[in-house]
């Protein structure tokens, strides 16, 4: 059974609803699934250690909420200093090659603003290349993203509506994760 190292790069798990749903769902699972949660690492990582969970693993999955069109920084600190030269590139760092890469994250804008003419300008694919090359770069293989999109949801503002189709929306996300990390 493949080794699963999914990073949770929320900057605040105790304020989250649609990423919290994600992780709830995964930690059902009976696959071989390590979760970390970098905000309770405090945003300092202890990189030795983090290098050999990484490369103890096949696959290495990045669960976040959208947040500037990217990722989150704490997961962006975690990338620069864990994903270091001499062990992700370089002539000496080949740690990460062969291992399958997930990206899974929650965007705030609905599904059809991802496009031209719209309030988010684009598909979001197009946002998505540092991430592609983040895995060719490093020799891993990148598989589809998995995007959950309309999951803005502020105590008091959003419906209870809103909040069950979030939910709902999420939990469909986690199964699409779950059965793509089954193919590894
Ligand atoms: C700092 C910040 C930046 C954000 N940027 C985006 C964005 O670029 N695109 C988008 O669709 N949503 C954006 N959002 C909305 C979040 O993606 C959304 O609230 C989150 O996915 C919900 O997940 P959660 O319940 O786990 O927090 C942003 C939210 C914050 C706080």
């Amino acid at each position: 059974m493949a080794k699963i190292l999914l990073i949770a790069g929320h900057p605040h798990p105790e304020q989250s609803l649609a990423n919290a749903t994600i992780l709830e769902e995964i930690k059902k699972s009976d696959l071989d699934i390590t979760i970390e949660d970098l905000a309770a690492k405090g945003w300092n990582f202890d990189i030795p250690a983090e290098q050999a969970a990484v490369k103890a693993a096949d696959v290495l999955v990045f669960q976040f909420p959208f947040y500037w069109y990217s990722y989150p920084a704490l997961l962006k600190k975690w990338v620069e200093e864990v994903l270091a030269h001499g062990f992700a590139y370089g002539s000496q760092g080949t740690a990460l090659q062969g291992k399958d890469f997930i990206i899974s994250f929650t965007a705030g804008a609905p599904f059809d603003t991802y496009k031209a003419g719209s309030t988010q300008n684009r598909p979001v694919a197009e946002y998505l290349y540092n991430f592609q090359q983040l895995a060719e770069f490093t020799g891993m293989k990148p598989h589809d993203p998995i995007v959950t999109y309309g999951c803005m949801y502020v105590p008091g503002v959003s419906t209870e509506e809103d909040k069950k189709r979030i939910i709902s929306d999420c939990k469909k996300s986690a199964a699409k994760l779950l059965e793509e990390l089954k193919k590894c």
